[in-house]
């Protein structure tokens, strides 16, 4: 949210908002979980869903692009999008850097990039070389075989993926899960200097503490509803909810 004042009226506010889901349901076969959610991401805003296994955070992003079967409103830069095949909702700049990082493990660091310039637009394609600048490890290893990597740099990797076709917006789903605390502080840091740049990011993840930091806004799914929201502060200050989040009591 964007605040101005003018120069002699009053205050006056806007925001651009970027995606919002309403009512979102999300169905795998016969199993319903998502049971009507909804949540709103504005331009430039790291917006966390937290939530533990099972909660339906994976199901969430599923429905945003398209892959799982839903009900609801997506919301995409003021269009209505549910309808959207998946490609088309790749193609209007919706990126993910998936659950697992799931990386080609045969092709090579460069070759893996080049897969995901492949599903942008000839317009919007960054050139590998500039990339590696901002990935310089990723330089580094670019004729390596992606199953070689580190699980930090395999991370890094299915993160730089999902950005070389300039999203509009990324959305991260649990980029820190299985790695050492210190890789972990590394992604998280990687996280923060994207959204510094000002790319919108959802960012799913369990480890609150760390989401909590960089987020404008958390949405804390539990059981597939909204158990809780509002700013990182707000809900920091909870120590009920923070032992839900953390799994700590
Ligand atoms: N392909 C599928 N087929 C059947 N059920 C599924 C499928 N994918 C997810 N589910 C079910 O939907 C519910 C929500 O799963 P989801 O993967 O969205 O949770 P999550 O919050 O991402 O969990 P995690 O933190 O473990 O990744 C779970 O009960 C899960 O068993
Ligand atoms: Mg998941």
């Amino acid at each position: 949210m964007l605040e101005r004042r003018g120069h002699n009226g009053p205050a006056f506010r806007f925001s651009k908002e970027m995606l919002s889901v309403d009512n979102l349901e999300v169905f795998h076969g016969p199993i319903k979980a998502v049971h009507g959610i909804s949540f709103k991401i504005d331009a430039g805003q790291c917006v966390a869903l937290l939530g533990p296994n099972g909660a339906g955070k994976t199901s969430t992003i599923s429905a945003i692009t398209g892959i799982a079967r839903a009900t609801g409103q997506v919301l995409f830069e003021g269009s209505d999008i549910s309808k959207t095949p998946v490609e088309a909702r790749i193609q209007r700049g919706i990126s993910v850097s998936p659950e697992g990082r799931r990386v080609f493990a045969n092709l090579t660091v460069e070759e893996n990039l080049r897969l995901g310039s492949a599903a942008s637009d000839s317009n919007t394609k960054t050139s590998i070389a500039e990339f590696f600048d901002t990935f310089p490890i990723l330089g580094e290893r670019r004729h390596q075989s992606a199953g070689t990597l580190s699980g930090g740099e395999q991370q890094m990797l299915a993160i730089a993926r999902a950005l070389i076709a300039k999203p509009r917006i990324l959305l991260l789903d649990e980029p820190s899960l299985g790695l050492a605390p210190k890789i972990v502080g590394q992604i998280f840091s990687l996280i923060g200097d994207l959204k510094a740049k000002g790319i919108t990011i959802l960012l799913v993840e369990q480890n609150a503490a760390q989401a909590l930091r960089l987020s404008d806004y958390v949405y804390f799914l539990n059981n597939g509803r909204i158990a809780a929201e509002g700013t990182a502060e707000s809900l920091g200050k909870s120590d009920t909810l923070m032992a839900e989040l953390t799994g700590i009591s």
